[in-house]
This record gives structure tokens, sequence and C-alpha cells, in this order.
């Protein structure tokens, strides 16, 4: 299959582009678009036979649910049912933006979207692309993250074009995504809401709406998706191909004991590269490893749109072994880290 790629504005994309992908939806074909987070896979969610060709083209297992977009706080009733006063409540403060809640679902909700749940995920995402897509097409969208199963997520065109040419139809291209890490996935269907992928929108912000959220228990115990409560908390997950070896702790003995490791390693004969912050360039003068460089520490906002595109730079220039550090876990520190702690698949070490 040829993958078409279509330039558009990401404030006022021009309509016939956007009929372009809405037509393609509609026939039961798949589209990259961009979100405020991350590019999107993106199929017709009520059309199992298009969202099944979403698992094949992404390599995705089967028992990893997918989460629905939709356009109006209204159309939650073409995909859920009985869900409960709280979904309104986080969906009229949050939405548009990146967070997305689980609720139960409509009959109408194919079982393959929420693979087997009788429950489905469901988000508006905050961006004209996205959003005109949805409209345009006049059905809810399902879309996973546009990377190749367990690969970094793509915060721009290029990265879906890497993972999936060949495979889709078309990729809308609209430039690098705003907030760089995946919507915070917030489960309405237990007795307490409970946080199960930290993203987007913090803890503290949800907080200040639902003081009761909890966070799930993050499990490590290796890469399998059963019994987990979602699927996308597996470890390896969001990797390079590269090691990735996380480094938690105070800043100063962290940074020291990340030397430390990359010149022993380089002198071992491996390729280092560093995951760092501005900040922390200077540390590192003078030695022959290559910067994946995030931005200010003091700009989780900033370091969080980085993250994904470090990895791919430093994959891209075959690096065998990638030193990443923390940033904290207050605000978007804690999407951060858990995405490294993914990628890390248990690789880490703590400073004292
Ligand atoms: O920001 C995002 O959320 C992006 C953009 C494209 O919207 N999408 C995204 O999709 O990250 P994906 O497939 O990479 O991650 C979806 C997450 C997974 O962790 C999955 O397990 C969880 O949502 N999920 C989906 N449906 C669920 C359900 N019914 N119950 C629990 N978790 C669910
Ligand atoms: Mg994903």
């Amino acid at each position: 299959m040829e993958t078409t790629v279509l330039k558009v504005s990401s404030h006022r994309p021009a309509r016939a582009k956007i009929r372009q992908a809405g037509e393609i939806i509609l026939k039961g074909g798949l589209v990259g678009f961009p979100t405020e987070t991350v590019y999107g896979l993106g199929a017709n969610a009520l059309d199992e036979a298009a969202v099944a060709k979403i698992f094949v083209a992404k390599g995705r297992p089967p028992n990893d649910p997918i989460i629905v977009h939709i356009a109006h706080i209204d159309d939650l009733s073409r995909v859920a049912r009985n869900w409960p006063t709280e979904a309104r409540l986080l969906g009229e403060h949050f939405w548009p933006g990146p967070l997305t809640i689980v609720v139960p679902k409509a009959d109408t909700v194919p079982l393959n979207v929420t693979a087997g749940l009788e429950t489905v995920a469901v988000r508006i995402p905050a961006h004209q692309v996205a959003l005109a897509l949805i409209e345009e097409s006049g059905v809810p969208i399902g879309a996973p993250s546009a990377n190749f199963f367990g690969h970094a997520s793509p915060t721009s065109a290029q990265h879906v074009w890497d993972d999936l040419a060949g495979k889709i139809e078309l990729i809308l291209d609209a430039g690098s995504t705003s907030i760089g890490v995946e919507s915070t996935v917030v489960d309405l269907t237990k007795e307490k809401p409970i946080i199960l992928r930290p993203g987007g929108t913090s803890l503290e912000d949800l907080r200040r709406v639902l003081a009761n959220v909890e966070v799930t228990t993050r499990k490590m115990q290796g890469d399998n998706t059963r019994g987990l409560e979602s699927p996308g908390l597996m470890t390896t997950h969001y990797s390079p191909r590269a090691e990735l070896w996380l480094f938690l702790g105070r800043e100063k003995e962290t940074l020291q004991l990340m030397k430390e490791r990359a010149q022993s390693l380089h002198a071992a004969g491996k390729r280092i590269g560093l995951m760092i912050a501005d900040e922390d360039v200077v540390f590192f003068e003078g030695e022959r490893f290559l910067i994946g460089r995030l931005g200010s520490k003091d700009d989780l906002s900033k370091i969080a749109h980085s993250l994904f595109a470090a990895m791919r730079f430093l994959d891209a220039h075959g690096m065998d072994i990638i030193l990443a550090r923390g940033f904290g876990s207050t605000g978007l520190g804690l999407a951060i880290e858990d995405r490294l702690l993914r990628a890390s698949g248990g690789k880490v070490t703590k400073a004292q």
C-alpha cells in the first residue's frame, strides 16, 4: 500500500484535506493524525473490520484496548452507557485535553476496540486537526499511538512514517505535537477513580476536581500484559531499540553516577547516548557521548515534549546504551518518569 502524506495547518486545517482523510476513515481505512499528545493511528471505532486493521498495522497484541476519540461531550452516549457523574465532571473540566476516562461501554462499540472488556476508554483531543477529522467523518475514531507496537510514541509525522509507511493509507502532518506524552488514563469503573497511566493531565490537577483519585501501583514484573489493570502498564514499552538505563535520585549524585557509568561503558566499546537537561550538558563536557537534549529541567513541559524524539534520535545514531535521568514525580514529572521506567524495562539505578 502506498502511504500519502498531507501537510495541514495545525490551527486551520484545509477542509479538502480533512475531507480526504474522513473518506478513508468511512471506507474502513487507517489515517495517522496529530493530537496534542502524540500522533494517533485512527480508524472508525464502530467498524470492527477497520479496527482489526489497526492491530495488524501496529503489530499490537489483541489484548491491548484502544482509546475512542470523540469531538463533543454529548457524543459520549454513542460509545458509553451508565457512566458515573464523575465522567461528565472530568470531561467538562479537562476536555478537550490529555485526559482519557474509562467507563462502561455501549453495545455499539465492537469488542476488538476494548480487547473484550465491557469498558471503553474515551477522550476529546485538544487539536484542531483531530477534532476536524472526527467531525468530518461523523464517527468516533479509535486510535492508539501511531507507532509500531513497543516503540517510542510518535510526536511527529516523520515518526509515524518511519514506523508505518506502506501499512496505512494516509498521514496528516501538522508538525510536532505540543505535549509529547500520552493522555492520562483514569478508570471510573472501580470503587475509586484510579489513574491507570499518568500522562498529560497531572495528578495534582485531577485532584483539584476529584479529590479521591488514586494512582495505580506500578507493576514492574516483566513484559507480560496478563493480569495488569491496563495493558499499557506493562514494562518494556515505549522503548528505544538501544538499552535504556534510568537513573533516579538526588540530582548531583545522579549525574555523577551517570558519568561514571557512561565512561566505563564507553571504555568497554559501547556507543553511549544521554538523555539529559540543558543544565546537565556542562557536566559531561569533553566526553564522547551523544546527547539527546531535553530542554531546561525547570520546564517539564519542554522535557515531556522532547522525550520520545530524543529516544528516536539516539536510536537513529546507533547508540548501544542510553543513560537517562528522571525529573521528579510532581506535575508532568510523573508521566516522564513512567515512560522512562517502562523504556528501561526495570534497569533503574537509584543514586543515594
Ligand atoms: O494521548 C493518547 O492517549 C494517545 C492519543 C493518540 O490519543 N493514544 C494512546 O493510545 O496513547 P495507546 O493505545 O497507545 O494507549 C491506550 C491506553 C493503553 O494503556 C490501554 O491499555 C488503555 O489506554 N486503555 C484503553 N482502553 C482501556 C480500557 N477499556 N480499560 C483500561 N485501559 C484501557
Ligand atoms: Mg501507545
